[in-house]
C-alpha cells in the first residue's frame, strides 16, 4: 500500500474508533474500501447488519439507496455516505403514480419493491425484497397480483418460478447488468466450456437462461466456494472479483463480457470516506412521513426473509 494510502487508512480507522462509527461496504465499491470496511456484503446483508449495530454513526459505502435503507431502519442513528452523487439510476425507474394506478386496477395486489429504489417508492410499497430473498418473500405473499418495481429483469426471473402469481412488470433495469449480452456470454462459455456461469438476476432473461447459477452477489461468492470447479465466468459488476480472489486464491474468475462496471459505485474513494468521517457531511435525511412509511416494507422484508 503506498504511504499516503496507508496514512489515509490509518486516519479512517482512528476516526472510526474515536466516533464509534461502523463502516459497511457493498461488494461493488473499490477494493481498498472493501478492505477497510467492518462489514462487506450484498444489499440484504447490509440492510440487516444496519439493524444490528450499536455504533452511533453508520458509514454506508455504496449508492444512495443503500444509505437510505440504513437510515429508514435506524432513524436515530447518523447515516453518512461518502459520495452524495453516487446514485443508482434504476432506483428512480418507477413512479408513485404507476403504483397508485395499479392499486386502483387490482384489488388483490401486492406492490413489491426491490431495495434498489428511492425511499419514496419504498414508502408507497407493501414489501421490499433484495435479489437474495425475492423468491422466498413473493412466494409467501397471499396476494395473487404482484406489481414488481423497479427491475423488470429480476421480476421476470422470479415470475418464471412462481407461475401461480400474476406479475405486472415495470420497465426499469440496471444499466450495468442489462448491458451484458447473451451472444457475448455464449462466446465466453465457448472459450471456457468447463467454467460454470454465475449470473446476477438483474441480467436480461437471455443471459439468465445460460446460467449455471443465478443469485445475489453473496450468493455468487458462496456458490463459487462450494463448487468443485476451478474456473468461473462471472456476470455481475466486477467489484465482486476482489472478494472472490481473496476467498478462493486457487480458483480463477473471468468476466462474462466488457464494461461490467457500475460508475456510481466507483465514485467512492478512500479520500471521500475519510472526509465524510472527519466532517460528518453527506448525512442521509428523509422527511418523517417517508421514513415512517418506508420502514414498514423494509421491516416486513426482514421478517419474511427469516
Ligand atoms: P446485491 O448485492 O444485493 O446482489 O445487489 C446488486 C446490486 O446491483 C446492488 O447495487
Ligand atoms: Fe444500480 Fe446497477 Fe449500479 Fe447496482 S450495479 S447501483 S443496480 S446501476
Amino acid at each position: 500500500m503506498p504511504v499516503n494510502t496507508k496514512e489515509i487508512a490509518d486516519r479512517i480507522n482512528a476516526l472510526k474508533n474515536q466516533k464509534n462509527a461502523v463502516i459497511m461496504a457493498h461488494y461493488y465499491v473499490a477494493d481498498q474500501i472493501q478492505d477497510i470496511a467492518d462489514y462487506v456484503g450484498d444489499s440484504f446483508f447490509l440492510a440487516k447488519k444496519a439493524t444490528e449495530t450499536d455504533a452511533d454513526i453508520i458509514v454506508l459505502c455504496g449508492v444512495r439507496f443503500m444509505g437510505e435503507s440504513a437510515k429508514v431502519l435506524n432513524p436515530d442513528k447518523k447515516v453518512l455516505i461518502p459520495e452524495i452523487a453516487a446514485d443508482c439510476p434504476m432506483a428512480h425507474m418507477a413512479t408513485t403514480d404507476s403504483i397508485a394506478e395499479m392499486r386502483s386496477k387490482y384489488d388483490d395486489l401486492a406492490v413489491v419493491c426491490y431495495v434498489n429504489s428511492t425511499a419514496d417508492l419504498k414508502a408507497a410499497s407493501d414489501v421490499c425484497v433484495t435479489s437474495a430473498n425475492a423468491l422466498k418473500i413473493v412466494s409467501r405473499l397471499p396476494q395473487k397480483n404482484i406489481f414488481f418495481i423497479p427491475d423488470q429483469n429480476l421480476a421476470r426471473y422470479i415470475a418464471d418460478q412462481l407461475p401461480d402469481k400474476n406479475f405486472i412488470f415495470n420497465d426499469g433495469f440496471c444499466h450495468v447488468h442489462n448491458s451484458i449480452k447473451a451472444d457475448v456470454v455464449k462466446k465466453a462459455k465457448e472459450l471456457k466450456p468447463d467454467a460454470p456461469l454465475l449470473v446476477h438476476p438483474e441480467c436480461k432473461p437471455g443471459v439468465v437462461a445460460l446460467a449455471d447459477y443465478v443469485g445475489s452477489t453473496s450468493g455468487i461468492i458462496k456458490y463459487a466456494g462450494e463448487s468443485d470447479a476451478r474456473e468461473f465466468i462471472v456476470a455481475t459488476e466486477l467489484g465482486v472479483m476482489h472478494e472472490l480472489g481473496k476467498r478462493y486464491p486457487d480458483k480463477s474468475f473471468y468476466p462474462a463480457g466488457p464494461m461490467q462496471i457500475c460508475p456510481n459505485m466507483k465514485k467512492l474513494t478512500m479520500e471521500k470516506l475519510l472526509h465524510v468521517l472527519e466532517y460528518e457531511d453527506n448525512q442521509i435525511t428523509l422527511p418523517d412521513d417517508i421514513m415512517r412509511d418506508a420502514a414498514l416494507p423494509m421491516e416486513k422484508m426482514l421478517r419474511l426473509s427469516k
